[in-house]
Order: C-alpha cells, then sequence, then structure tokens
C-alpha cells in the first residue's frame, strides 16, 4: 500500500487506512481520495474481495467510493469507466472533470463530498450494468448511505434515480428534491450525458445550484 502523505483528519483521530492499489501511480491530487475512514475499511474491505457477480472476474479493480465517512453531501453514479478500474477510484475520468467543475460551482471540493456508484465493479466496455450486477452490489450501497448519512443524496444517472424513482424520466423529474427518509434525494443527470449534449451543461448546474439551501435545510 503506498501511504498518502497528509491526512485530513484531525491530530488524534484514528490513522485512516489509504487504499492506493499496488502498482499504480496516481497523480498527487488524486492522494486524497484514497483515504479509507475507518468506519468504511471492513466494508470497502468486503467490496475488494467481492465474488458475487460476473464483474468479478474482469475487474482490474474494485472501486468502493471516495470521500468522508459521514458526510453531509453524497452522489450516486453508475459503474466505473476505465479510468476508474485502472485507479480504483470513482469519477476520475471526463465525467469526473465536469463532476468537479459542478461542485466548485456550488463551493464545494471533490475531497468534501462522498461518491460512489450502484456498482463497484467496471462492465466490460463500459456496457450498461445488469440487473444482476445491480442486485450482487444493492447492500454494499444500502451500508455506505447507512455509514455516510448524507442529508442530501444527488443521484447521478438513471439507473442510482431508479433505486428512488423507478419507472420515471430523468427528463422530467432532473433538479426536483424528494424527501425520502429523512434526506433529500435530488434526481440529476448524468455527467456524461452533458458530455454528449452540451445543453445539458447549463441544466445541470442549475440542479447543482440547489444543493446548497438543501443542505443547510432552508427548504
Ligand atoms: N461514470 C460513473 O457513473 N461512475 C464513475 O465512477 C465514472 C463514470
Amino acid at each position: 500500500m503506498t501511504m498518502v502523505a497528509q491526512s485530513r483528519l484531525s491530530p488524534g483521530a484514528p490513522a485512516p487506512r489509504t487504499s492506493v492499489p499496488d502498482g499504480v501511480r496516481p497523480p498527487d491530487a488524486l492522494l486524497p481520495l484514497y483515504e479509507v475512514p475507518p468506519v468504511c475499511d471492513a466494508l470497502y474491505g468486503e467490496i475488494a474481495d467481492c465474488p458475487a457477480c460476473v464483474l468479478a472476474k474482469t475487474r482490474s479493480r474494485t472501486v468502493p467510493g471516495s470521500g468522508p465517512a459521514t458526510c453531509d453531501l453524497m452522489f450516486i453514479g453508475e459503474a466505473p469507466g476505465q479510468r476508474e478500474d485502472e485507479l480504483g477510484l470513482p469519477f476520475v475520468g471526463r465525467s469526473g472533470q465536469f463532476l468537479d467543475d459542478l461542485l466548485a460551482s456550488i463551493g464545494r471540493a471533490r475531497v468534501d463530498v462522498y461518491v460512489t456508484n450502484v456498482v463497484k465493479c467496471r462492465p466490460p466496455a463500459n456496457r450498461d450494468p445488469n440487473p444482476d450486477e445491480m442486485a450482487a452490489c444493492a447492500d454494499y450501497l444500502d451500508r455506505q448511505i447507512a455509514l455516510v448519512a448524507p442529508r442530501v443524496i444527488a443521484t447521478l444517472g438513471r439507473f442510482s434515480m431508479a433505486k428512488w424513482f423507478p419507472g420515471e424520466r430523468i427528463s422530467q423529474i432532473h433538479g426536483r428534491a424528494v424527501e425520502r427518509d429523512g434526506r433529500w434525494i435530488v434526481p440529476m443527470y448524468h455527467p456524461a450525458a452533458a458530455l454528449r449534449d452540451g445543453s445539458l451543461r447549463a441544466v445541470m448546474k442549475q440542479d447543482f445550484a440547489q444543493l446548497p439551501a438543501l443542505l443547510v435545510g432552508a427548504v
């Protein structure tokens, strides 16, 4: 394991495990994202060894999630792509760059939000995750939500949206926050959709703009 030079945790807090995979040299800017909050350690270990679906045979490495445990804001995407599979971190390719831009537009940095996906392993050739694969990962996602206990969950794309809004169309409900189990769920387009269709960039920016008010309980 490569060690992260500087922990983001306060002095006296238990040292976090870091999860830079052996043989991987990530850009320095990504190193803080490899910190594993102590309460997530066992879960991330389970995910790393998960044999539960066919994606275990083709993944380079699992991509459990990044960010602090106990965080007010959580993003749930679809599945790791090639770059994520190489580095073991979510949203570190082109979609991730746009996600970072969107976060900056509301004054947040990636290290201060929790980011994960519906499935933790890359589907071959970036195909859609299938129902068996999502079912195999469902308990991991539920446990992450319970540990992180976010006030606001933004779903990115239709697969994570379907967990709370089955049968709905993203074009109809994006940006409409709904309260479920004491937290806000905000369906959003996937950043990759905005990379394909530039007109969705402004739409996503507008949807992000309402997050700060939800986070401070002003609605
Ligand atoms: N797309 C996703 O849905 N998740 C990632 O981690 C990267 C791209």
